[in-house]
């Protein structure tokens, strides 16, 4: 039989209550696929802080760049709010990504038929909506310098970052992009704010130099401001969308909302080599840890990503997407996805039955 092994960050608050659920679901989908896995649980964010200091320790960066894939819950919590910078447990996260090297994040967002009604859009433009979000990760205005604190010639305080981006980091984040479209329907919408800012100008400079690698790709371009809207009016009219780091880290929770809540999206980070990160795209969520609330489905989405994206295991991941989609035709929901007629149930139930779903496949197949 096959094995693997993952690094398991469960983080901070529901990062360790999601974790636990997808690790279940992962053993048993992988077990009837001949897959076995070796789990390593490692220390991240304000537990590591807790616990050696650091955001992220060495140790747990050489454990997930040693391992075939990462699995993480969430991390942050308002205990560490107040830290310096390089004690935040965001500040742990960016090192993982930059240790990593995984330059492409994979943020899709589907509204599966089940939840149309848990989605705050009209039930006509909700319904149907399935595009892509292909975040840049690891440059941007998250690690460009100069950053920091100072003082301005009047001698007033100020914090400052930089948004730079060079060719291969764009040209690179275009590739991923492109030929993601490819394999969807064919349809890349680049989103930038070229008509400001400079680092946007060089952006759309370039993802217009690699579409032409891409001829069968039908290429726009659309302002930042502007796709926030669109995605709201008419969600829709997106099937791949490229852009920045910070771009794609509020349009991507935006993009969440239409499928009816931020506890269902998953997401893949990948490098041109070695392992990949796999997380929901939420937080960890304190208004709810340690309540048993959290929706799990996110993570257990991102575990299937996992064996897609990072060891090529697609039954396995087709098991786990079609568990979720039974779990949901059962009328399974958290609260977070709640609606009136369904059965209300914790993380820590849902979990229990995506594994009942799971086992019943077998006997379906
Ligand atoms: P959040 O995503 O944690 O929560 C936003 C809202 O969505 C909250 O009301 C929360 O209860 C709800 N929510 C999120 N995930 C849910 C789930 N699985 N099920 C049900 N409801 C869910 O964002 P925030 O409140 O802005 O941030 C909280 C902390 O998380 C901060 O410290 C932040 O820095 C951190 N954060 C971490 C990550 C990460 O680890 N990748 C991502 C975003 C935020
Ligand atoms: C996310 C989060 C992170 C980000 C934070 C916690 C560093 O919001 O994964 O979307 O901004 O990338
Ligand atoms: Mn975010």
């Amino acid at each position: 039989s096959k094995r693997y092994s993952i690094t398991l960050l469960p983080g901070d608050g529901i990062g360790p209550e999601v974790i636990s659920v997808a690790k279940h679901v992962l053993n048993l989908a992988g077990s009837l696929e001949g897959i076995e896995f070796n789990f390593q649980e490692m220390p991240m964010g304000g537990s590591a802080l807790d616990l050696v200091g650091v955001p992220l320790p060495e140790e747990t960066l050489s454990a997930a760049k040693k391992s075939d894939a990462v699995l993480l819950g969430a991390i942050g919590g308002y205990k560490w709010d107040k830290n310096e910078k390089h004690l935040k447990p965001e500040t742990g996260l960016l090192q993982l990504r930059e240790g990593l090297r995984v330059f492409a994040n994979l943020r899709p967002a589907t509204v599966l038929p089940q939840l149309v009604d848990a989605s705050t859009l009209k039930k006509e433009v909700a319904e149907g909506v399935d595009l892509m979000v292909v975040r840049e990760l690891t440059g941007g205005i998250y690690f460009g310098k100069p950053r920091g604190f100072g003082t301005n010639e009047d001698g007033e305080e100020i914090g400052f970052n930089t948004e730079v981006y060079a060719t291969y980091e764009v040209d690179r984040i275009a590739r991923v992009a492109f030929e993601t479209a490819r394999k969807r329907h064919g349809k890349l919408c680049s989103v930038d704010k070229a008509n400001v800012l400079e680092a946007s100008m060089f952006w759309r400079k370039r993802v217009i130099a690699v579409a032409a690698e891409y001829p069968d790709v039908e290429l726009s371009h659309m302002y930042v401001d502007n796709a926030a809207m669109q995605l709201v009016r008419n969600p829709k009219q997106f099937d791949t969308i490229v852009t920045n780091n910070i771009f794609g880290d509020i349009l991507s929770d935006e993009a969440s909302m239409i499928t009816g809540s931020i506890g269902m999206l998953p997401s893949a980070s990948l490098g041109s080599s070695g392992p990949g990160l796999f997380e929901p795209i939420h937080g960890s969520a304190p208004d709810i840890a340690n309540q048993d609330k959290a929706n799990p489905l996110a993570t257990v989405l991102s575990a299937a990503m996992l064996l897609k994206y990072g060891l090529g295991e697609e039954n396995a991941a087709k098991r786990i997407e079609n568990a979720v989609l039974e779990t949901l035709n059962k009328g399974f929901r958290t609260g977070d996805i709640y609606s009136a007629g369904n059965k209300l149930v914790g993380c820590k139930e849902m979990g229990e039955e995506v594994l009942k779903s799971v086992d019943s496949q077998v006997a379906a197949a």
